[in-house]
C-alpha cells in the first residue's frame, strides 16, 4: 500500500459551482493527492430533513475521483448536526459543568449519552455505510471528528450514577475509595451524586477522577457504537478517528483498541522556537503509544492555522520536512486540512492546498505537489515498525489526578516535565514510546515515569517486575504518592514502589521561585541548581548518587539508585536544572545498552528509525534554517539508491531518508 497523501475535502460547499469540482479533481493530481477525506461535516447535505437522506451528490464525488485514480475515506458525520436535529431533540446539546444549556451552535456540542443523538448517529452512520461499503474507491471509515468534551445533562448524570454503581457495588465502598468522611461529605444514596461544578463540588477529587473516567467511557462507548454500526459492513475497510494526542482530557489510549488505527490531528506553531519540532514529535509518539503500531497523521496544515494568535505560514521547506517527520514517527499518512479554502465561515482563511485564488502555482500547492512525489515513493517504507527502548509513562489518570489535587506545591505540571525528559532522548536519536502506566513494559531497556504521582497496583507490579528482569527504571520526584482512587499510601511515599527504588520519602521539602538548592553528584561536572522541591530521603538499600549541597537537609540524598534483582531503579528526588537533568539521564541511559540511532547529533537535528524485516530506515531531519553535517553508518541513500558512507549533509530544513542493512 502507498503511504497516503490526503487532504480533507468538502464538496458539499463547492456543489453550486461545478467548474471548482472538476478543477479540484485536476489540481489533486497535480498536487500528488490520492486520497480524501469526505463528509467530515456534512449530515446536513447527507439528510436535510429528518429521514430523507441523500448520498447522490456525494456518491457522484467518490465515483470521480476514483476515475481519477483517487480513493475516498468516508466519515461519519457526528461531530457537527443539523439545525433540525437538535432544534427537534434540544436533549442531544449539551449541559455545561455550571449547568447551562447550550444553545444550537458550534460543533462537537452532543451529549454522548443522550438516547436520541446515539439514534440519530446510529441511523445515518447506518445509512453512510449502506451506501458506500461496496465503492471500490472507500477504503476506510474516519470516525467522527476529534471526540472531545462533556456534558453534565440530567441523562449524563443518572449515566454517571450507573457507572458509580456499577464501579463500587455499594455506597459505603464509594464513601470510602472518595474518603467523603472529610468535610461531612457522606453519600447515603446514589442520587445524591452530581458531576463535579464550579458551583457544586469541586473539592472531592476521587469524585474528579471517577468523572473524568466515566466522561472517556461514556465517549468511548459512544465511539464504539458508532464502529460497530459500519464495521457490521464488513471488515475490509480500516477504521480510524482523527484524535488529538495529549491536548484533551478523554484518555484516548484506553479507547483507541476499538480502532483499527489511531490517529492524530497536529498543527505546530512552526517557527516559534526550538521546541516546536519536539512538541509535534511528542504528539507522534503519545499516538503512536495508543496502539503502539504505525498511525495515521490525520489532519495538519499545509500552510498556517487561522485560531492562533500568529498563524504564520510554513516558512519554505518546513512542510515536506513535517511530512517526513510524520513517516519517521511512525505515520503510514499525510492528510491536510484542507484542500480549498472557503468562502465564508469560521475557517476561511485557515491555510489550503489551494487558495481564493483557485491557483495551482501557489508556494503552498507546489511544495504539497513536491511532498506528494516524495511520499508516492515511500511505500516500502509503510506497515514498518517503531521499536523503541525506552519508554515514558505518561498516564492520563495520573495527570488528572496531579491536576485535581490541591498541594504540596502549586503550577505542577507534568505533561512539561516528561516533555523535558522527552526533549533529552529526542536531542540524542533515542526513539521513544510515550504509554499509558496501565501498558505492558516488558519490551524495554529504559522506562521512566516522570511525576507518577498515582501508581496503580498493577503499575506497581509492571514496574517491580521489569526492574527484577534487569531492566532500568527511573521515577522522579512527587512519586508513588497516591493510590488510584487518589488516596495517599498509608505508610507514605513512594508507596509500593518504595522496596523496588530502595527508599522512602520523609518529607516534601517545597522551595519558593526565588528559592533553589544545588546537588552535587560525580555526573555534574560542578553540582547542579534544583527547584520547585527536594524530596527528603531515607535509604533502605538504594545508595546516594546525588546530595543535596544546602538547607538544613545538605548532604542527605536527593538522587539515588538500587539495584533490584538484576535491574536498577533510579530516583531523582529534585527538579533539576534541564542541564543537569540531561547529564544524568544521558549517564543512566549509556549504562543500559540502548540504541541511539546516530551519535553527536548537531542540536536542530533529529533521527529516528522505523524497522522491517532485516532493513533500518534511518531518518534524518534537520529542523534548522541552515545546513548541518552528520556522520552516518554505511547505508543506502533511500531515495537515490546510492550507497552512502562517512559525512553527509542536511539542507537547510532538509531531510535524508537511509536504508540500513541489520
Ligand atoms: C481541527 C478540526 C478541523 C479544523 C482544524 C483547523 O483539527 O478537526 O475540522 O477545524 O482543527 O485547524
Ligand atoms: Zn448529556
Amino acid at each position: 500500500m502507498d503511504i497516503i497523501h490526503g487532504v480533507d475535502y468538502y464538496p458539499e460547499q463547492w456543489l453550486e459551482y461545478p467548474e471548482i469540482l472538476s478543477d479540484d479533481i485536476k489540481m489533486m493530481k497535480k498536487a500528488h493527492i490520492n486520497t480524501v477525506v469526505l463528509g467530515v461535516f456534512a449530515w446536513d447535505f447527507e439528510e436535510p430533513e429528518e429521514g430523507i437522506f441523500d448520498f447522490s451528490w456525494l456518491y457522484d464525488i467518490v465515483s470521480k475521483l476514483y476515475k481519477n485514480g483517487i480513493n475516498t475515506i468516508i466519515a461519519t458525520p457526528s461531530g457537527a448536526r443539523p439545525a433540525w436535529l437538535a432544534k427537534k431533540y434540544p436533549e442531544v446539546l449539551r449541559v455545561r459543568e455550571d449547568r447551562t444549556k447550550n444553545l444550537y451552535g458550534m460543533r462537537m456540542n452532543h451529549c454522548y449519552t443522550s438516547p436520541i443523538y446515539r439514534d440519530k448517529v446510529r441511523i445515518i452512520d447506518d445509512k453512510i455505510a449502506s451506501v458506500f461499503y461496496s465503492h471500490p474507491a472507500v477504503i476506510g471509515w474516519h470516525i467522527s471528528n476529534e471526540y472531545h468534551g462533556e456534558c453534565h445533562c440530567e441523562l449524563c448524570q443518572e449515566a454517571f450514577r450507573e457507572y458509580l454503581k456499577s464501579k463500587y457495588g455499594s455506597i459505603d465502598c464509594l464513601n470510602n475509595a472518595w474518603w467523603s468522611s472529610f468535610w461531612s461529605k457522606k453519600y447515603t444514596s446514589w442520587s445524591q451524586i452530581e458531576s463535579p461544578s464550579s458551583i457544586g463540588e469541586r473539592a472531592l477529587s476521587g469524585l474528579e477522577l471517577d468523572w473524568k473516567r466515566f466522561v472517556t467511557f461514556q465517549t468511548r462507548d459512544f465511539m464504539k457504537m458508532e464502529v460497530e454500526t459500519v464495521r457490521k459492513y464488513g471488515t475490509d475497510k480500516f477504521i480510524a478517528s482523527n484524535m488529538i494526542g495529549s491536548l484533551i482530557e478523554i484518555d484516548y489510549p484506553h479507547f483507541s483498541d476499538i480502532l483499527d488505527i489511531a490517529g492524530l490531528d497536529v498543527y505546530p506553531q512552526w517557527g516559534r522556537d526550538d521546541n516546536v519540532p519536539d512538541e509535534a514529535g511528542f504528539q507522534h509518539d503519545v499516538t503512536r503509544g495508543f496502539k503502539r503500531k504505525p498511525y495515521f497523521l490525520m489532519e495538519t496544515t499545509p500552510s498556517m492555522t487561522n485560531w492562533e494568535e500568529v498563524c504564520q505560514p510554513k516558512r519554505p521547506g518546513i512542510h515536506m520536512l513535517s511530512a517526513i517527520q510524520a513517516i519517521a514517527h511512525g505515520s503510514d499518512s499525510f492528510i491536510m486540512f484542507q484542500w480549498r479554502k472557503p468562502l465564508g465561515g469560521f475557517e476561511k482563511f485557515h491555510g489550503a492546498v489551494v487558495s481564493h485564488d483557485g491557483c495551482d502555482d501557489s508556494r503552498v500547492f507546489l511544495e504539497v505537489s513536491e511532498t506528494g512525489a516524495i511520499l508516492e515513493k515511500l511505500s516500502e517504507i509503510q506497515g514498518s515498525e517503531v521499536k523503541p527502548d525506552v519508554a515514558i509513562l505518561f498516564d492520563w489518570e495520573n495527570r488528572w489526578a496531579i491536576k485535581a489535587s490541591k498541594g504540596p506545591r502549586g503550577s505542577i505540571d507534568p505533561d512539561q516535565r516528561a516533555f523535558d525528559i522527552y526533549r533529552i532522548l529526542a536531542s540524542q536519536g533515542i526513539d521513544v514510546d510515550v504509554i499509558s502506566s496501565d501498558f505492558s513494559i516488558d519490551q524495554y531497556k529504559v522506562v521512566i515515569a516522570p511525576l507518577l504521582y498515582m501508581v496503580k497496583a498493577k503499575t506497581a507490579e509492571n514496574i517491580k517486575d521489569f526492574v527484577r528482569k534487569g531492566g532500568v527504571f527511573i521515577a522522579t520526584c512527587f512519586s508513588g504518592v497516591v493510590d488510584e482512587y487518589e488516596k495517599c499510601f498509608l505508610g507514605g511515599a513512594p508507596g509500593p514502589i518504595s522496596d523496588v527504588l530502595g527508599i522512602k520519602s520523609k518529607e516534601l521539602f517545597t522551595l519558593y521561585c526565588n528559592e533553589s538548592n544545588r546537588v552535587d553528584s560525580p555526573v555534574f561536572s560542578n553540582s547542579c541548581k534544583c527547584t520547585f522541591w527536594c524530596d527528603i530521603l531515607k535509604l533502605h538499600g538504594a545508595e546516594a548518587f546525588g546530595v543535596y549541597r544546602d538547607d538544613f537537609f545538605s548532604g542527605s540524598p536527593a538522587i539515588t539508585v538500587n539495584s533490584y534483582g538484576m535491574g536498577k531503579a533510579w530516583y531523582i528526588g529534585t527538579d533539576l536544572e534541564y542541564e543537569g537533568l540531561e547529564k544524568l539521564i544521558t549517564h543512566i541511559i549509556k549504562e543500559s545498552d540502548v540504541k541511539q540511532s546516530l551519535l553527536n547529533l548537531p542540536l536542530g537535528v533529529r533521527v529516528h528509525r522505523r524497522s522491517r524485516d532485516s532493513f533500518d530506515y534511518l531518518f534524518c531531519l534537520n529542523f534548522n534554517n541552515y545546513a548541518v553535517s552528520i556522520s552516518i553508518p554505511d547505508a543506502i541513500d533511500f531515495e537515490s539508491g546510492v550507497n552512502v558512507t562517512g559525512n553527509i549533509e542536511l539542507k537547510p530544513y532538509g531531510y535524508s531518508i537511509l536504508k540500513l542493512i541489520r
